[in-house]
Protein backbone atom coordinates (compact mmCIF):
# COMPACT_ATOMS: atom_id res chain seq x y z
CA UNK A 1 0.00 0.00 0.00
CA UNK A 2 1.56 3.28 -0.51
CA UNK A 3 0.41 6.34 1.17
CA UNK A 4 0.98 9.97 0.42
CA UNK A 5 0.29 13.24 2.08
CA UNK A 6 -0.29 16.34 0.47
CA UNK A 7 -0.25 19.91 1.71
CA UNK A 8 -3.78 20.40 0.62
CA UNK A 9 -6.83 19.70 -1.12
CA UNK A 10 -5.91 20.82 -4.69
CA UNK A 11 -2.80 19.59 -4.19
CA UNK A 12 -4.22 16.13 -3.55
CA UNK A 13 -6.69 16.62 -6.66
CA UNK A 14 -3.90 17.37 -8.92
CA UNK A 15 -1.82 13.98 -8.41
CA UNK A 16 -5.17 12.02 -8.53
CA UNK A 17 -5.78 13.57 -11.61
CA UNK A 18 -2.53 12.47 -13.50
CA UNK A 19 -2.43 9.18 -11.98
CA UNK A 20 -5.97 8.26 -14.03
CA UNK A 21 -5.08 10.47 -17.26
CA UNK A 22 -1.89 8.76 -17.00
CA UNK A 23 -4.27 5.32 -17.21
CA UNK A 24 -6.37 6.66 -19.62
CA UNK A 25 -3.55 7.96 -22.06
CA UNK A 26 -1.96 4.40 -21.70
CA UNK A 27 -4.54 1.80 -22.21
CA UNK A 28 -7.08 2.50 -24.77
CA UNK A 29 -10.56 1.16 -23.47
CA UNK A 30 -9.67 2.20 -19.97
CA UNK A 31 -11.91 0.90 -17.64
CA UNK A 32 -12.38 3.05 -14.68
CA UNK A 33 -14.41 2.63 -11.53
CA UNK A 34 -15.59 5.78 -10.11
CA UNK A 35 -16.92 7.75 -6.63
CA UNK A 36 -19.20 10.59 -6.02
CA UNK A 37 -19.81 12.78 -2.67
CA UNK A 38 -17.36 16.10 -1.97
CA UNK A 39 -14.00 14.18 -1.81
CA UNK A 40 -13.00 13.54 -5.71
CA UNK A 41 -14.84 16.56 -7.25
CA UNK A 42 -11.29 18.58 -7.01
CA UNK A 43 -10.15 15.60 -9.17
CA UNK A 44 -13.11 15.82 -11.30
CA UNK A 45 -12.20 19.53 -12.33
CA UNK A 46 -9.18 18.42 -13.11
CA UNK A 47 -9.87 15.89 -15.46
CA UNK A 48 -12.31 18.89 -17.19
CA UNK A 49 -9.28 20.89 -17.46
CA UNK A 50 -7.05 18.21 -18.94
CA UNK A 51 -9.22 17.47 -21.18
CA UNK A 52 -10.01 21.68 -22.34
CA UNK A 53 -6.14 21.54 -22.47
CA UNK A 54 -6.34 18.69 -25.32
CA UNK A 55 -4.66 16.11 -22.70
CA UNK A 56 -7.56 13.77 -22.34
CA UNK A 57 -10.01 12.21 -24.30
CA UNK A 58 -12.45 10.25 -22.85
CA UNK A 59 -13.79 8.64 -26.19
CA UNK A 60 -12.75 5.31 -25.67
CA UNK A 61 -13.51 5.28 -21.80
CA UNK A 62 -15.54 2.48 -20.48
CA UNK A 63 -16.86 3.90 -16.62
CA UNK A 64 -18.49 2.35 -13.68
CA UNK A 65 -20.18 4.45 -10.88
CA UNK A 66 -19.49 2.27 -7.38
CA UNK A 67 -22.86 2.94 -6.10
CA UNK A 68 -26.48 5.13 -6.04
CA UNK A 69 -29.53 5.45 -3.97
CA UNK A 70 -32.14 2.93 -4.19
CA UNK A 71 -35.85 4.84 -5.32
CA UNK A 72 -33.90 8.07 -7.00
CA UNK A 73 -34.62 8.08 -10.48
CA UNK A 74 -31.76 8.98 -12.47
CA UNK A 75 -33.09 13.08 -13.27
CA UNK A 76 -33.18 13.41 -8.88
CA UNK A 77 -31.20 16.19 -8.75
CA UNK A 78 -29.32 14.25 -5.81
CA UNK A 79 -29.25 10.90 -7.96
CA UNK A 80 -25.58 10.01 -8.26
CA UNK A 81 -26.40 9.72 -12.05
CA UNK A 82 -26.92 13.86 -11.58
CA UNK A 83 -24.25 14.22 -9.27
CA UNK A 84 -21.86 12.80 -12.17
CA UNK A 85 -23.41 14.47 -15.03
CA UNK A 86 -23.15 18.03 -13.20
CA UNK A 87 -19.20 17.41 -11.85
CA UNK A 88 -18.02 15.27 -14.78
CA UNK A 89 -19.74 14.37 -17.83
CA UNK A 90 -21.11 16.62 -19.31
CA UNK A 91 -17.99 18.49 -19.35
CA UNK A 92 -15.74 15.99 -21.36
CA UNK A 93 -16.34 14.04 -24.40
CA UNK A 94 -18.52 11.42 -23.91
CA UNK A 95 -16.69 8.64 -22.84
CA UNK A 96 -17.56 4.70 -24.72
CA UNK A 97 -19.80 3.74 -22.32
CA UNK A 98 -20.86 5.02 -18.66
CA UNK A 99 -22.54 2.53 -16.17
CA UNK A 100 -24.00 3.89 -12.85
CA UNK A 101 -26.44 1.53 -11.24
CA UNK A 102 -30.13 2.14 -11.00
CA UNK A 103 -31.69 2.70 -7.91
CA UNK A 104 -34.99 3.17 -9.10
CA UNK A 105 -35.09 -0.43 -11.06
CA UNK A 106 -38.01 -2.58 -10.82
CA UNK A 107 -35.83 -5.31 -10.33
CA UNK A 108 -33.23 -5.02 -7.91
CA UNK A 109 -31.30 -7.99 -7.78
CA UNK A 110 -31.70 -8.43 -11.34
CA UNK A 111 -29.99 -4.88 -11.76
CA UNK A 112 -27.16 -5.80 -9.84
CA UNK A 113 -26.47 -9.24 -11.40
CA UNK A 114 -26.16 -7.22 -14.24
CA UNK A 115 -23.69 -4.76 -13.07
CA UNK A 116 -21.50 -7.45 -12.15
CA UNK A 117 -21.71 -9.00 -15.82
CA UNK A 118 -20.81 -5.33 -17.71
CA UNK A 119 -17.79 -5.49 -15.18
CA UNK A 120 -17.14 -8.95 -16.15
CA UNK A 121 -17.53 -8.29 -19.96
CA UNK A 122 -14.72 -5.42 -19.85
CA UNK A 123 -12.00 -7.68 -18.07
CA UNK A 124 -12.67 -5.87 -14.70
CA UNK A 125 -11.81 -2.23 -13.47
CA UNK A 126 -8.19 -0.70 -14.77
CA UNK A 127 -8.68 2.18 -11.66
CA UNK A 128 -11.05 2.44 -9.36
CA UNK A 129 -11.34 5.39 -7.21
CA UNK A 130 -12.77 5.39 -3.57
CA UNK A 131 -13.74 8.24 -1.20
CA UNK A 132 -13.72 6.65 2.38
CA UNK A 133 -16.73 7.60 4.91
CA UNK A 134 -16.06 9.18 8.11
CA UNK A 135 -17.14 5.33 10.15
CA UNK A 136 -14.91 3.91 7.43
CA UNK A 137 -17.52 2.84 4.73
CA UNK A 138 -16.30 2.80 0.92
CA UNK A 139 -18.34 2.35 -1.64
CA UNK A 140 -21.88 2.32 0.69
CA UNK A 141 -20.40 -0.90 2.65
CA UNK A 142 -21.05 0.42 5.77
CA UNK A 143 -19.09 -1.00 8.94
CA UNK A 144 -20.31 -4.51 9.34
CA UNK A 145 -20.75 -5.38 5.94
CA UNK A 146 -20.19 -8.80 4.31
CA UNK A 147 -16.78 -8.76 3.33
CA UNK A 148 -17.69 -11.11 0.60
CA UNK A 149 -20.58 -9.40 -0.67
CA UNK A 150 -20.99 -8.19 -4.34
CA UNK A 151 -22.90 -5.48 -5.95
CA UNK A 152 -26.12 -5.53 -4.00
CA UNK A 153 -28.82 -3.15 -2.33
CA UNK A 154 -27.17 -2.18 1.33
CA UNK A 155 -28.83 -0.72 4.03
CA UNK A 156 -26.84 3.02 4.92
CA UNK A 157 -26.12 3.30 8.11
CA UNK A 158 -27.70 6.68 10.18
CA UNK A 159 -24.38 8.28 10.30
CA UNK A 160 -23.98 7.94 6.34
CA UNK A 161 -27.34 9.19 6.34
CA UNK A 162 -26.50 12.06 8.93
CA UNK A 163 -23.65 13.51 6.63
CA UNK A 164 -25.44 12.89 3.57
CA UNK A 165 -28.36 15.06 4.67
CA UNK A 166 -26.38 17.84 3.89
CA UNK A 167 -27.73 17.61 0.04
CA UNK A 168 -30.84 16.88 0.75
CA UNK A 169 -33.16 19.23 2.54
CA UNK A 170 -33.62 17.13 5.35
CA UNK A 171 -32.14 13.71 6.88
CA UNK A 172 -35.83 12.35 5.64
CA UNK A 173 -35.11 12.65 2.15
CA UNK A 174 -32.07 10.55 2.02
CA UNK A 175 -32.68 6.96 1.02
CA UNK A 176 -31.91 4.28 3.33
CA UNK A 177 -30.99 2.09 0.69
CA UNK A 178 -28.37 2.16 -2.03
CA UNK A 179 -27.34 -0.27 -4.55
CA UNK A 180 -23.25 -0.40 -4.14
CA UNK A 181 -20.43 -2.15 -5.39
CA UNK A 182 -19.65 -4.71 -2.54
CA UNK A 183 -16.39 -5.42 -0.94
CA UNK A 184 -15.62 -8.37 -2.72
CA UNK A 185 -16.31 -6.55 -6.05
CA UNK A 186 -14.09 -3.98 -5.30
CA UNK A 187 -11.09 -6.17 -3.92
CA UNK A 188 -11.16 -8.68 -6.99
CA UNK A 189 -12.42 -6.60 -9.90
CA UNK A 190 -10.09 -3.77 -9.61
CA UNK A 191 -6.68 -3.92 -10.66
CA UNK A 192 -5.79 -0.41 -9.28
CA UNK A 193 -7.24 1.45 -6.26
CA UNK A 194 -6.72 4.55 -5.62
CA UNK A 195 -8.53 6.05 -2.39
CA UNK A 196 -8.81 9.62 -1.48
CA UNK A 197 -9.64 11.64 1.59
CA UNK A 198 -9.65 15.18 2.77
CA UNK A 199 -10.57 16.77 5.89
CA UNK A 200 -10.63 15.92 9.55
CA UNK A 201 -13.55 14.16 9.54
CA UNK A 202 -11.88 11.69 7.99
CA UNK A 203 -8.73 11.70 10.37
CA UNK A 204 -10.13 8.84 12.25
CA UNK A 205 -11.29 6.33 9.80
CA UNK A 206 -7.71 6.76 7.96
CA UNK A 207 -5.73 6.40 10.87
CA UNK A 208 -7.82 2.68 11.46
CA UNK A 209 -7.96 2.12 7.58
CA UNK A 210 -3.93 2.07 7.59
CA UNK A 211 -3.17 0.65 11.37
CA UNK A 212 -5.94 -0.80 12.54
CA UNK A 213 -7.06 -4.16 12.79
CA UNK A 214 -8.34 -5.22 9.22
CA UNK A 215 -11.79 -5.98 10.25
CA UNK A 216 -15.29 -5.96 7.91
CA UNK A 217 -16.21 -3.52 11.21
CA UNK A 218 -13.79 -0.94 9.34
CA UNK A 219 -14.52 -1.47 5.80
CA UNK A 220 -11.71 0.39 4.35
CA UNK A 221 -9.14 -1.41 6.40
CA UNK A 222 -9.94 -4.46 3.84
CA UNK A 223 -8.49 -2.68 1.17
CA UNK A 224 -5.16 -3.99 2.97
CA UNK A 225 -5.73 -7.04 1.74
CA UNK A 226 -5.31 -5.55 -2.21
CA UNK A 227 -2.18 -6.14 -3.72
CA UNK A 228 -2.25 -2.06 -5.59
CA UNK A 229 -3.91 0.19 -3.21
CA UNK A 230 -2.52 3.89 -3.44
CA UNK A 231 -3.58 6.36 -0.32
CA UNK A 232 -3.74 10.25 -1.62
CA UNK A 233 -4.64 12.10 1.90
CA UNK A 234 -4.11 16.00 2.75
CA UNK A 235 -2.45 16.90 6.23
CA UNK A 236 -6.01 16.98 8.29
CA UNK A 237 -7.14 13.80 7.39
CA UNK A 238 -3.58 12.03 7.57
CA UNK A 239 -2.92 14.15 10.98
CA UNK A 240 -3.72 11.11 13.24
CA UNK A 241 -1.06 9.35 11.37
CA UNK A 242 3.15 9.78 12.75
CA UNK A 243 5.85 8.74 11.50
CA UNK A 244 5.92 5.94 14.20
CA UNK A 245 2.74 4.71 12.17
CA UNK A 246 5.33 4.17 9.49
CA UNK A 247 8.26 2.99 11.60
CA UNK A 248 6.48 0.26 12.83
CA UNK A 249 5.08 -1.16 9.77
CA UNK A 250 7.28 -3.55 7.66
CA UNK A 251 8.81 -1.86 4.14
CA UNK A 252 8.72 1.79 5.63
CA UNK A 253 11.24 3.72 3.25
CA UNK A 254 10.02 6.86 1.53
CA UNK A 255 10.43 5.89 -2.04
CA UNK A 256 9.89 8.53 -5.23
CA UNK A 257 6.48 9.53 -7.06
CA UNK A 258 8.53 9.27 -9.96
CA UNK A 259 6.61 9.00 -13.18
CA UNK A 260 4.55 12.18 -12.19
CA UNK A 261 7.93 13.79 -12.24
CA UNK A 262 7.90 13.92 -15.93
CA UNK A 263 8.99 16.59 -18.43
CA UNK A 264 5.80 18.69 -20.21
CA UNK A 265 7.07 21.20 -22.85
CA UNK A 266 10.63 20.58 -21.92
CA UNK A 267 9.34 21.68 -17.93
CA UNK A 268 9.40 20.01 -14.91
CA UNK A 269 6.01 19.59 -13.88
CA UNK A 270 5.18 20.70 -10.18
CA UNK A 271 3.63 17.88 -8.34
CA UNK A 272 3.66 19.99 -4.88
CA UNK A 273 5.62 19.32 -2.43
CA UNK A 274 4.12 15.71 -0.47
CA UNK A 275 5.72 13.37 1.93
CA UNK A 276 5.57 9.23 0.33
CA UNK A 277 5.35 6.29 2.20
CA UNK A 278 5.11 2.18 1.13
CA UNK A 279 4.17 -0.04 3.85
CA UNK A 280 2.03 -3.46 4.34
CA UNK A 281 2.16 -5.88 1.31
CA UNK A 282 3.48 -3.99 -1.28
C1 LIG B 1 -19.62 7.69 -3.08
C2 LIG B 1 -19.20 6.68 -2.12
C3 LIG B 1 -18.96 7.00 -0.68
C4 LIG B 1 -18.16 8.27 -0.47
C5 LIG B 1 -17.98 8.55 1.02
C6 LIG B 1 -17.27 9.85 1.28
O1 LIG B 1 -19.77 7.14 -4.37
O2 LIG B 1 -19.06 5.59 -2.51
O3 LIG B 1 -18.24 5.92 -0.11
O4 LIG B 1 -16.92 8.14 -1.08
O5 LIG B 1 -19.23 8.59 1.64
O6 LIG B 1 -18.11 10.90 0.87
P1 LIG B 1 -17.56 12.40 0.82
O7 LIG B 1 -16.54 12.42 -0.25
O8 LIG B 1 -18.79 13.22 0.46
O9 LIG B 1 -17.02 12.71 2.16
Amino acid sequence: MRVCIFNNYQEMSRIAAAIVGKCIQTKKGAVLGLATGSTPIGMYQELVRMHRSGELDFSQVITFNLDEYVGLSPLHPQSYHSFMQCHFFQHVNPPSNVHIPRGDAANLALECANYEAAMNQVGGIDIQILGIGSNGHIGFNEPGADAEGTTNVVKLSDCTIKSNARFFSSPNQVPGYAVSMGIKTILDKSKTILLLANGVDKAAAVRHMLTGEVTPAVPASLLRLHSDVTVLLDQAAAQELTERTFVSTESRSPIKFSFLKGKKDGKSTDVGRYRYYTFGNN
